[in-house]
């Protein structure tokens, strides 16, 4: 079979399954599968693929059809110029969250040497991403998952940053180490009875616990805000994602809680996504 061949199957498949990303899924397993670029797939199209890879094609092909997330598959995602090793214990970082990115790094200079929290780690995106672009800057980054904290420590290892990053497995509720600069963070802020309704790709793989944000949305968004108040320095920043209907509640409970709310940034899709405050 050549790749042009092997991929039309592929895509068929997928298509028969209502992928609606069927095309490009196929050309992102097979790159991923032979180590080439999608590109050299088009250029060598008529190239045969050896039966081994053949046999593997069709077994992540199979996969992907039950709506198994490609990134999964793959096992890798790209996120701010970095590409972070991800599995079913972590979620899949998403570009809105490159807002948070984005803003943490407008805020600190290049020589900037802040300690710097990350609450619910995950992948560790986004403490990784920010570390890598402030190198005298320190991070500490905890998850109530301890296979989220060994995926980050993996990741923090091939982002050659891991002398300036610690992970603490650890729920927010009991962390009381240490003070910061600056705390980040992406808490779960999906209703809890929301969650069958979303996409099988996310409802069926991606971790409940990084997703349920209790029976209002707010449990852990309030949590996190309370918990900040006591980890952060006086002056220092909280850089919060939360859901694009969530932002009248969060500033209340921000407020509450001694913080100055500085700004709202809507993400690329022009909705609210990060809040930015300081601790007062
Ligand atoms: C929405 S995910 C964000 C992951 C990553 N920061 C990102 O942006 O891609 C939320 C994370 O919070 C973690 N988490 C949930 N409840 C927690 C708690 N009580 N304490 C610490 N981490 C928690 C989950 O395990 C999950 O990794």
């Amino acid at each position: 079979m050549k790749y042009h061949e092997i991929l039309n199957q592929g895509s068929k498949i997928l298509k028969l399954n209502k992928i609606k990303s069927y095309s490009l899924d196929s050309e992102i397993l097979l790159s991923s599968l032979l180590n080439v670029d999608r590109s050299q797939l088009i250029i060598n199209h008529n190239k045969i693929v050896k039966n081994n890879e053949k046999k593997i094609f069709f077994f992540l092909i199979n996969r992907r059809k039950k709506n198994e997330p490609i990134s999964y598959i793959t096992g890798y995602k790209e996120f701010w110029n970095n590409n972070f090793k991800v599995d079913k214990n972590v979620l899949i970082p998403r570009p809105d969250t490159e807002t948070i990115v984005e803003q943490v790094l407008s805020y600190l200079r290049p020589q900037s040497t802040k300690k710097i929290l990350d609450i619910g780690t995950g992948s560790g995106c986004i403490i990784i991403s920010i570390l890598k672009e402030r190198k005298k800057c320190k991070g500490v980054g905890i998850d109530i998952s301890k296979n989220a904290i060994k995926l980050a420590k993996y990741n923090a290892k091939i982002q050659h940053i891991k002398n300036r990053i610690n992970f603490f497995h650890s729920d927010i509720d009991n962390f009381l180490t240490d003070k910061y600069d600056l705390i980040i963070s992406n808490p779960p802020y999906i209703k809890q009875h929301e969650i069958n309704g979303l996409e099988k790709d996310i409802k069926n793989y991606e971790p409940r616990v990084a997703l349920n944000g209790g029976i209002d949305g707010y449990s852990k968004i309030r949590l996190t805000i309370k918990k900040s108040s006591a980890l952060i320095k006086k002056n220092g920043k909280l850089f919060l994602e939360i859901g694009s209907n969530q932002v009248m509640e969060t500033l209340k409970i921000l407020k509450f809680n001694g913080f100055f709310v500085n700004k709202i940034v809507k993400d690329l899709a022009n909705k609210n996504r990060c809040v930015v405050s300081t601790k007062i």
